[in-house]
């Protein structure tokens, strides 16, 4: 079994999702595995490794580890995409930053949802985005396991439907297509065969047309303590 396994469905907000055993008092832990690593100086897939998984609502001690992983699996442009634009000064969505960490409490995975409205006027929606495993573990479902957590909790919050922009051959699996896009745009450069969605609530993008406007709560200096320590 690897982390693809997992079912997160029905998953409560706050609590690690996995189907491994869960210790009196403390956090569950999974005992799943096995999680291919991918040696980084190989192409290919490498040693077969036993990784626990615990996938749990981000907290503000995870930012800077979360930003240091951002930088290491997509590189320095990652703040001149599109997306960029609808979450610059918001805050994710209310319960859908996810943080994905070993046993250890290291940071594997990262994905957040963004409140937007799917063009001037349109329906409320979510932009799911960056999605980012560490490097190491590529391969491993940790991607896969953070998805399924996000968009089982985005429908257990009554959410109508998922935007991203990414690759179709990845988020097709978890039902992602370009056809509910058609008549909408990015507030910026992007690749229509890439900009992707999933609706929640059939017909939740019925009609909707237009360029994506941010709708996400403004961020409070206050509540990030640690982006207000990393930026001074
Ligand atoms: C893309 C990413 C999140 C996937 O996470 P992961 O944990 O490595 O992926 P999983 O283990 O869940 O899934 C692996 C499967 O997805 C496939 N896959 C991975 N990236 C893919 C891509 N860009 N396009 C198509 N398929 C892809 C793999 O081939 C593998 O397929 P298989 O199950 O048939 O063998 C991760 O590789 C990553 O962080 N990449 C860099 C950042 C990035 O590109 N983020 C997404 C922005 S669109």
């Amino acid at each position: 079994m690897d982390f693809n396994s997992f079912d997160t469905r029905g998953a409560a907000p706050d609590l690690p999702i996995f189907d491994g055993r869960a210790e009196v008092g403390g956090p569950a832990v999974a005992t799943a595995s096995p999680c291919r690593r991918v040696a980084a100086s190989s192409p290919s897939r490498g040693e077969v490794d036993a990784v626990a998984l615990v996938i749990s609502v981000e907290q503000a001690s995870d930012v800077a580890a979360r930003e240091a992983l951002l930088d290491r699996a997509m590189g320095p442009t990652r703040k001149r995409k599109a997306s960029e634009k609808l979450r610059r000064g918001r805050r994710p969505a209310e319960g859908l930053a996810f943080a994905a960490k070993d046993a250890d409490g290291r940071l594997l995975g990262t994905v957040r949802l963004w409140d937007v409205t799917a063009g001037a006027g349109g329906p409320p929606a979510l932009l799911l985005g960056p999605l980012a495993v560490d490097p190491a573990l590529k391969g491993g479902g940790v991607g896969s396991a953070l998805m399924r957590r996000a968009v089982a909790e985005a429908g257990r919050r009554g959410h109508g439907a998922i935007l991203l922009v990414g690759d179709a051959g990845y988020y097709a699996r978890f039902g992602f297509t370009a056809a509910p896009t058609a008549a909408l745009a990015m507030p910026g450069p992007f690749e229509r065969a890439r900009f992707l969605a999933l609706e929640l609530v059939p017909g939740a993008l019925d009609g909707a047309a237009g360029v994506l406007q941010p709708a996400g709560r403004r961020e409070r200096a206050s509540a990030w303590p640690a982006v207000a320590a990393l930026a001074a």
